[in-house]
């Protein structure tokens, strides 16, 4: 099989390894892919939010199947490009990819398939974000509506930053807040049947304890100890069955990786967030456990044939993905850093690029990520901690306590 992977981060690393050693691919090709990737896949340039050069690009290479990492592809209408030149793709249509590209009509899809989420109200200006935040109470949840890449979303008890928040935005989503630990649930689906991954859990701040402003992931690890029996089963009976059914009917089925983004709240698990793609970091820690071959799957859900898939094979253990973001990140990073120790096995690549002279350099705010698998949370912590301490890069922020509280059984649920 030749396999076209879109993208270029940290997720798209990931993905390019477990293609990669998929007996069945023969050729991974990876747009514009990064200088990591380039160690286990041929990099071509491309614009990736350009329908037509993507699909031009799918055709050139002979590609039985495409991947594409990101959202911003899939809401330009990459995916629909592909797939009109006959070419597998996995990836959701421009119009079902709005589940993650539109706040409102995520709301409105999981209110017409009956899914539990935080009730919201849509905001215009400012007298409805007032309402809003009346109505809600602090802490405050405000979202842009539109793609902003995990970072559009502001939560805070300050009533004067929501508002700043909200005026800065334009069209906004005011809701609920979600009090409970937070899980990441992946489901792979080819609109109608559907598979899900291990749940993992994401850190999105970026300080030790959760301080300081979202990120769009500083860590992760899978899977989740403390998790309720039968939550898997759960999320998929009430929230990815009917939200994959409600997204058919109305003529968008989504085909590709559904991301169910939940709160584990006292009256059970709600959704906080959708997307239409493999979350990042959390894709490194998942795979890292998958033994199941890549391409076979995700070419079972591009071509409608996931329900005679074999189950998925796992292994036993932990994996832990502790990421190294560069100075000034979450803010504009510093870049042109020299970067070492990025070439052992477990470090996958995210702001990379090679200098002029084909040193390793920064080039953007996720730079790196250590990922490390062992049979438990506490020996795959020490592990991928070691790799970062391997890492040389000036003014490398990173965060300590990535899968801590699991690892020291603390985790605890709202009653
Ligand atoms: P989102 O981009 O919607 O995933 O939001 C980013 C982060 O903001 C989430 O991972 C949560 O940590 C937080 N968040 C978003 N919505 C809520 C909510 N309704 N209640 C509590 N936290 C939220
Ligand atoms: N890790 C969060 C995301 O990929 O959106």
């Amino acid at each position: 099989m030749r396999v076209l992977l879109l993208g270029g981060g940290g997720r798209e690393h990931a993905l390019a390894l477990g293609l990669a050693a998929d007996p069945a691919v023969d050729q991974l090709i990876v747009a514009p892919g990064n200088p990591g990737i380039a160690a286990v896949a041929r990099l071509r340039e491309v614009s990736p939010t350009d329908p037509q050069a993507v699909a031009a690009l799918a055709v050139e290479s002979a590609a039985d199947l495409v991947v594409v990492g990101p959202e911003a592809p899939l809401v330009a209408g990459v995916a629909d490009a592909v797939r009109a030149k006959g070419i597998a793709v996995f990836g959701p249509s421009s119009a079902a990819a709005a589940i993650e590209g539109s706040k409102a009509f995520a709301k409105e899809i999981m209110t017409a398939a009956g899914v539990p989420t935080a009730r919201a109200r849509a905001c215009e200006d400012a007298a409805e974000v007032s309402a809003a935040l009346d109505e809600f109470g602090a802490p405050y949840v405000v979202k842009n509506d539109g793609l902003a890449a995990g970072k559009g979303v502001v939560v805070t008890v300050d009533r004067s930053v929501a508002q700043r928040h909200a005026a800065e935005c334009g069209r906004v989503v005011i809701e609920e807040y979600l009090d409970g630990p937070e899980v990441s649930l992946f489901v792979v689906t080819d609109g109608e049947a559907a598979v899900p991954l291990l749940p993992a859990q994401d850190f999105k701040r970026i300080g030790d304890g959760d301080a300081g402003p979202n990120t769009g992931g500083m860590g992760a690890y899978a899977p989740l100890p403390w998790a309720p029996p039968g939550l898997v089963d759960e999320v998929m009976r009430v929230v990815a069955y009917p939200t994959l059914a409600r997204l058919r009917d109305r003529g968008t089925p989504f085909v590709g990786l559904l991301y169910i983004g939940l709160a584990l709240t006292a009256a059970g698990p709600k959704v906080i967030e959708f997307n239409a793609r493999f979350g990042d970091p959390e894709t490194q820690a998942v795979l890292a456990l998958l033994e199941t071959p890549l391409a076979g799957l995700l070419h079972a859900a591009a071509t409608g044939t996931l329900a005679a898939h074999p189950p998925l094979r796992w292994r036993s253990g932990s994996a832990v993905t502790v990421v190294v973001a560069a100075a000034g990140y979450p803010g504009t990073p510093r870049t042109g850093d020299p970067i070492d120790g990025a070439d052992r096995p477990g470090v996958t690549h995210a702001g990379t690029a090679r200098s002029a002279d084909g040193a390793l350099v920064s080039a953007g705010g996720r730079v790196l990520g250590c990922t490390a698998t062992a049979p438990d949370l506490v020996a795959a912590r020490e592990a991928a901690y070691a790799l970062v301490d391997g890492v040389g890069l000036a003014g490398a922020q990173y965060r300590r306590d990535i899968a801590l509280v699991a690892a020291e059984s603390r985790m605890s649920l709202p009653t």
